[in-house]
């Protein structure tokens, strides 16, 4: 029998792709410090599981497809808190960021149709693009500068008639890049002048130091009308298992279209939805605590990795990544080779390959992704051990 080429195209995640290793690794008795997955250690707020306790239903039933008008009305609150004004039937609660994605691609392209993507790119956008016959083609953005958004023109030599929308992430996922207005404007100039949507990652809004500010594409009024903020709770909160992502839009025909997706999978979760509420009541006060955390660990990364010769990055000012080019010829067995024959003291460092973040075919190949998602010290003991993995690893070729 013989399976659809949609599920033979379908990529595999760059970032579990590895994991066989390291429970090899892990059965041996090695210690690994996985900087390999954006998933924070960072205990979720325990009011998640107060409202969870407090919101007790007889029946735990359907909600509302586009989500609890009540967790609707919340987020409208949170979205206040960064000028955008907008109301409860502008928001469709998704289970999670990535259903949100899959969403809004959804309703911008036709199987055989184009979206632009800067890349390297959140890995999962391939996923969602090959489960809908979508083609992703690129506009390469370089470690060397630090990942900036290029020139309009990087833009318009990719475009074509099939061409329908531009996504991107910002603060970006992988890279730790926090573009800048202008850079965002190159992006919504290039969306009106040629006539696509623009989809909006978002979810690491809070993430950004050193005094740069995320910038949301919804406060660029001349493409409100073609825009969607993609959304999620999961990494604000470290409740990546909350499974809570928004899509929002302000264009009523592009929401009508989302929530005709959401009717046919009915709704997200009850439970978690309330227990949304309960995070959406944690302040600034909360933010910025984690904000100075992650912070902190960007510092640190960015101190050992710098000790590093070789290593090509700039210090990244957002999210909690940051994308390294190193004097390697495969990202993907320097990793197997952390995992299989490197340790110190019986410690080793798994990170992610960059070349599943690309589309291009061989980039990425001499680049890593690390997410600090560890606290301080490890993360610092972990730098140094990739720096002596790095150290073997090219002395071994
Ligand atoms: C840029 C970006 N978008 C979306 C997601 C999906 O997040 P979730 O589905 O957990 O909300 C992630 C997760 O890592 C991400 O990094």
């Amino acid at each position: 029998m013989n399976l659809s080429n949609r599920a033979k195209q379908a990529p595999a995640s760059p970032i579990r792709r590895l994991i066989p290793f390291a429970e090899e690794a892990a059965k041996r008795g090695k210690k690994i410090y996985y900087l390999n997955i954006g998933q924070p250690d960072i205990p979720t707020p325990p009011v998640y599981f107060q409202y969870a306790e407090m919101y007790k239903p007889k029946v735990v039933a359907y909600t509302h497809s586009a989500g609890l008008l009540e967790l609707r009305e919340a987020f409208v609150t949170y979205y206040k808190n960064f000028e955008l004004q907008l109301s409860p039937s502008e928001i469709i609660v998704t289970n999670g960021g990535s259903e949100a994605v899959l969403f809004a691609m959804a309703v911008v392209a036709d199987p055989d149709d184009e979206i632009l993507v800067l890349e390297p790119f959140y890995a999962n956008y391939a996923g969602f693009a090959a489960q809908l016959g979508i083609k992703l083609v690129p506009v390469r953005t370089y470690p060397e500068n630090g990942y900036v958004v290029p020139e309009k023109e990087a833009f318009l030599e990719k475009i074509g008639p099939r061409t329908k929308a531009v996504i991107f992430s910002n603060p970006c996922n992988p890279t730790g890049a926090v573009y800048d207005y202008q850079q965002l404007e190159t992006i919504a100039n290039v969306a009106l002048e040629k006539n696509l949507f623009v989809i909006s990652d978002e979810v690491y809004r809070e993430f950004t130091f050193d005094g740069y500010k995320a910038i949301s594409m919804m406060t660029f009024d001349k493409i409100l009308d073609r825009t969607i903020v993609v959304d999620s709770i999961s990494k604000r909160y470290s409740a990546c298992g909350a499974r809570i992502g928004t899509f929002v839009t302000k264009n009523k025909e592009l929401y009508q279209a989302g929530l005709k997706l959401a009717q046919a999978r009915l709704c997200p979760s009850m439970t978690s939805q309330y227990a949304t509420i309960g995070l959406l009541t944690l302040g600034d006060d909360y933010t910025e605590q984690i904000r100075k955390e992650y912070q902190q660990r960007r510092d640190a990364v960015y101190e050992e990795l710098k000790k590093i010769d070789q290593a090509v990055f700039k210090k990244p000012h957002g999210a909690f990544y940051v994308s390294v080019k190193l004097p390697i010829d495969s990202s993907e067995n320097f990793v197997k080779f952390m995992l299989s024959e490197f340790d110190v003291d019986g410690k080793t460092t798994m990170v992610s390959p960059l070349d599943g973040f690309y589309v291009t075919p061989g980039a990425g190949l001499n680049e890593i992704r690390i997410a600090y998602v560890l606290n301080q010290d490890s993360l610092r003991d972990a730098v140094k051990i990739l720096a002596q993995g790095l150290k073997a690893y090219v002395e071994k070729r």
